[in-house]
């Protein structure tokens, strides 16, 4: 792209921020480049968050944005919800945080289970991170194999066995296929070594690696909807077909739905009727607050049983299944009625559409990709399917296109991704598709 145009944007979003310009000068006094997230982050600094409303966010300078981003997709009822401040106010004065459980945490458990049948019996964490970390643990201890699959250009968490080939830049890529990359200096080469890449969407070349390593391989960790990929949905027959190797050779099938449980009731798994042997959930279960589960088989998950003589994995965590998060997060799963999730679905359909309208007609090379209520945006003229196709596409439009829709009042992810949350409205999505016209005419 013509980069003078994202230089523009650029200018525009600091004569709009002067004060959140300050408040990174002081930030980066105490924090490494004056932040604490890695997805919170966008240069030239990011818009200082005042408080947020429904679907509104405000930023320091009183500048105002409709929310698609709604924290990474978790905020699936909006800021602020009156049902869950309510429920958050009422649990608050009754105490934050116990050193025993709670009634909650059984209702919680349940409501889960019951959405998800490949989920017998469930524990809580305190993120998403946590939770596909002790859902690879625990494959690995019931397998007695080591090694993990997963897949080029997917996120699941922080930890270190996932943290291989996430954003691996162009020019570290085999032309040959994916390799296991670290995602930063420093790693241990064994856990690299430790860890199978394979490619988003392509059976034939997953089937092979899966065999020539599956006497060593515990699970496979992937998400049916690829978030980093622009929420994009594995093909069906790829996600059965990995389903049916991993049974035929013993591995664990773990889904990562930490995004993708917002599609359905019971998440990309029910929709499209594949049972994982493990689930890894976060994000909405948690009504707004650090949340992680993962459950799934019940000879797995009994490992984590302290009851008959102690567990075979410890799990421990000072907040798990703190009051706080199940409180919110019930409110949550009482309100997502399957008539809801037609709704946020039937919107976000409706909404890719006409966002791939807006570029066809500007004759702008761009696809949308996304399922459900969930849309991503990327500047290319061949299909996306796995992480290679995405990161061929413009990433300095994507940068543009973020900053460009920030200055017209609509926050999405930097990678120009986002979420419909229920208190979107028509008007809403009208609003934002106006915003992606004027600033794709600008910046094309
Ligand atoms: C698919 C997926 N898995 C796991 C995680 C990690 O969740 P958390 O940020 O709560 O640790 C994320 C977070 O963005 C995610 O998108």
């Amino acid at each position: 792209m013509d980069l003078s145009k994202l230089n523009e944007e650029v200018g525009t979003f600091i004569s709009k921020t002067p004060k959140s310009k300050k408040l990174q000068e002081r930030a980066r006094f105490f924090m490494p480049g004056g932040s604490s997230r890695g997805t919170a982050y966008y240069d030239p600094y990011p818009a200082f968050i005042d408080r947020g409303l429904g679907n509104q966010i405000f930023d320091v300078d009183g500048n105002q944005y409709l929310d698609y981003m709604i924290n990474a997709t978790s905020l699936i009822m909006g800021h602020a919800h009156p049902l869950i401040v309510d429920a958050i106010n009422q649990q608050a004065a009754k105490g934050t945080a116990y050193s025993g459980p709670s009634e909650l945490q059984i209702v919680m458990a349940e409501m889960l289970c019951k959405r998800i049948p490949s989920m017998d019996s469930v524990r809580f964490a305190n993120s998403g991170t946590e939770a596909t970390l002790n859902a690879i643990r625990v494959a690995r201890a019931y397998t007695g194999r080591h090694k993990i699959a997963k897949f080029e250009g997917g996120y699941h968490g922080s930890h270190e066995y996932v943290s291989v080939s996430v954003r691996p830049p162009a020019w570290k890529l085999d032309p040959n296929g994916p390799t296991s990359i670290p995602e930063f200096p420093g790693q241990p080469p064994s856990v690299s070594r430790e860890v199978i890449v394979m490619p988003y969407n392509d059976l034939v070349k997953s089937e092979e690696l899966l065999r020539r390593h599956k006497s060593d391989i515990s699970c496979v960790i992937m998400e049916p909807v690829a978030s980093a990929l622009g929420y994009l949905p594995g093909n069906i027959e790829f996600l059965k077909g990995i389903r049916e190797l991993t049974l035929e050779l013993g591995i664990i099938l773990i889904y990562d739905e930490v995004q993708s449980f917002r599609i359905g009731p019971g998440g990309a798994q029910v929709e499209w009727g594949i049972n994982p042997d493990l689930t890894a959930l976060g994000k909405t279960i948690g009504g707004g607050f650090p949340v992680g589960a993962f459950g799934g088989r019940m000879d797995l998950m009994e490992m984590f049983d302290p009851s008959q003589g102690g567990a075979t994995i410890p799990h421990a965590g000072t907040f798990n299944a703190n009051p706080m998060t199940l409180a919110a997060g019930k409110v949550v799963l009482e309100q997502l009625t399957p008539e809801c999730y037609d709704r946020l679905n039937s919107m976000g359909n409706d909404l890719r559409m006409r966002m791939q309208t807006v570029f066809d007609e500007l004759e702008v090379s761009a696809c949308v990709t996304g399922v459900g209520s969930l849309f991503g945006i990327h500047f290319t003229n061949e299909r996306v399917v796995d992480y290679r196709s995405m990161l061929r596409g413009d990433q300095d439009m994507r940068k543009a296109l973020f900053l460009g829709l920030l200055n017209e009042g609509v926050l999405l992810q930097i990678v120009s991704a986002g979420a419909l949350s229920t208190v979107t409205t028509d008007q809403d999505n009208d609003a934002i598709l106006n915003a992606l016209r004027s600033v794709v005419e600008r910046i094309k």
